[in-house]
């Protein structure tokens, strides 16, 4: 085994072994910035058409190492940069919230209409809900990063919402990764959710009514 016999040699052993990762974090958080900035672009010009903003809140993250880790075992990742990057497709993640969900397809079109952005996949949780009741707009994409000598092709995840789809989802979250949860309330704790799901998706569709009578 080498053994490294200093501190220094341990250190730039350290910043060398990290440094490829460490890379891919920063240009993962590139792709974020752009992608939040596309979103602030369409949000301020059809604020200034239609004198309303689409979107309530944008929040954007990225993937710990912890739950990369997580992933790579998950999905059978080999233990390189090229992998991940490859067969991770979330770790940028960017979310939009939005009132409305005809404003959810309407910035998805104007967001892959842009020529730089490259769809990978779409999922669409709010025609075809998951069975717990979950709903939201998924696309995973593609788009280029400009280095100082160098383009890049980075993937994101982009999930488009309702504010009501977002409570639900948190609230979801919040319940499913609680511990301590009696065994016994399970089935009915999934079953008031997706009831409450089922109330949301609802709430929506009467939202959206009243955007279009109010519009009349
Ligand atoms: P992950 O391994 O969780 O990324 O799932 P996936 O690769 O099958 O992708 P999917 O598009 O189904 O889900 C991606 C992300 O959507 C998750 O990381 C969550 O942020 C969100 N999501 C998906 N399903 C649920 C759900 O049932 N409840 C909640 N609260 N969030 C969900
Ligand atoms: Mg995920």
């Amino acid at each position: 085994m080498n053994t490294l016999n200093s501190e220094e040699k341990i250190l730039e052993w350290l910043d060398n072994s990290l440094s490829p990762f460490k890379e891919l974090m920063a240009y993962y958080k590139c792709a974020m910035m752009e992608i939040e900035t596309k979103f602030n672009v369409l949000n301020e010009e059809l604020s200034l058409k239609y004198d309303y903003n689409p979107i309530e809140t944008i929040k954007s993250r990225l993937k710990s190492p912890k739950s990369i880790a997580m992933k790579m075992k998950k999905l059978n990742v080999s233990a390189s940069i090229e992998d991940i990057e490859k067969n991770i497709t979330d770790i940028a993640g960017i979310r939009i919230i939005c009132s409305y969900i005809s404003d959810i397809y309407m910035l998805a079109d104007a967001l892959l209409k842009q020529d730089d952005v490259k769809l990978i996949q779409i999922k669409d949780y709010i025609k075809n809900p998951k069975p717990n009741g979950y709903r939201s707009l998924h696309l995973i994409i593609e788009i280029p990063i400009f280095l100082h000598s160098d383009k890049k092709m980075m993937k994101a995840e982009v999930q488009i919402r309702t504010l009501s789809m977002d409570f639900w989802a948190s609230l979801e979250h919040k319940i499913k990764y609680k511990k301590n949860i009696n065994e016994s309330l399970i089935d009915e704790l999934s079953a008031e959710l997706l009831d409450c799901a089922n109330i949301c998706s609802q709430l929506d569709l009467r939202i959206e009514q009243i955007k279009l009578k109010a519009k009349n």
